[in-house]
């Protein structure tokens, strides 16, 4: 939708006239009458959206990204199918838990998950854990996963401030993983997870975060984050970046981190 937006800037004013008699012969007046006025309402949201990113940029307001909304937002969600409508496919998930999850996540360790929400890549998570933690700003998904995994012994779930790991000890977790979560926290409250990431980790330890990396300006309610950003604030708590990525090979497919330029980030605290 962009790119076709901003591609027809380049046909002239006669060229337009051209194919307007053209659409309009082949199609009829009511359905050009539509088409009209999706082209002009098309035109008048992608002014309104540039606004918005500017406003906010200029600002610093939270756009759709404050801890406030996120509680809000996920609380009122309807948990019913698990988080899987952010699943592109079977396929897609499918090759996140073997190529990503299962490749970076140690096994038989202790393990915290940022924002289950209904609880899509907890199931694998716990399988692979010898301890899991989940923690959500929203208490309707940690009432969910409560709910979904009461015969899990080794798992426990929590409901968070949205900015600090309060109850996970210091030098106590292995492995991090927090996927379709930071793409909506904006960067003051990454920052101070990352201080709490260092807190808790235990040296050697290693963190998978699924990110924006534009600041919010391919829309999708991202973050304010960017990818430089994320791998600064990261690097500065003194965490070596192990792998940065949009996509990945998984045999003869590539799969996407997401539909808004988001990566995946793996990141380790070094053994001192
Ligand atoms: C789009 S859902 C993704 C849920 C799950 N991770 C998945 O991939 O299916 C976003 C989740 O992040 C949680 N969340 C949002 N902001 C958070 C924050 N600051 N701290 C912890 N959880 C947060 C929401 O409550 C919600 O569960």
């Amino acid at each position: 939708m962009k790119d076709l937006i901003e591609n027809r800037r380049h046909i002239t004013l006669f060229g337009k006239a051209k194919l307007a008699w053209l659409i309009l012969k082949e199609n009829g007046l009511l359905w050009c009458l539509a088409f009209g006025v999706y082209y002009i309402n098309s035109s008048i949201a992608q002014k309104a959206f540039q606004f918005m990113d500017h406003l906010r940029r200029k600002t610093g307001i939270p756009g759709m990204n404050s801890l406030a909304l996120n509680k809000a937002i996920w609380e009122a969600w309807d948990w019913s199918a698990g988080g899987e409508e952010w699943s592109p496919s079977e396929g897609w998930k499918s090759s996140v838990i073997k190529c990503v999850l299962e490749k970076e996540v140690p096994a038989a360790t202790e393990v915290l998950e940022i924002g289950p929400g209904g609880g899509r890549w907890t199931v694998p998570l716990i399988a692979r854990a010898a301890k899991y933690t989940g923690i959500d700003i929203s208490a309707s998904c940690v009432e969910v996963c409560r709910a979904k995994f009461a015969g899990e012994p080794k798992a426990s779930f929590a409901v968070g401030s949205g900015i600090d790991l309060k109850g996970v000890p210091d030098d106590s977790i292995d492995a991090l993983w927090s996927f379709d979560v930071f793409v909506h926290i904006n960067q003051n409250e990454v920052e101070k997870y990352a201080d709490e990431f260092k807190r808790v980790f235990k040296p050697g330890a290693v963190g998978i975060l699924h990110h924006g990396s534009v600041g919010g300006a391919m829309g999708g309610w991202r973050s304010n984050i960017t990818h430089d950003s994320m791998l600064k604030l990261l690097k500065d708590r003194g965490f070596e970046i192990v792998s940065s990525f949009k996509e990945w090979q998984d045999g003869s497919e590539t799969h996407q981190a997401g539909l808004y330029q988001d990566v995946i980030t793996v990141f380790k605290l070094p053994k001192a």
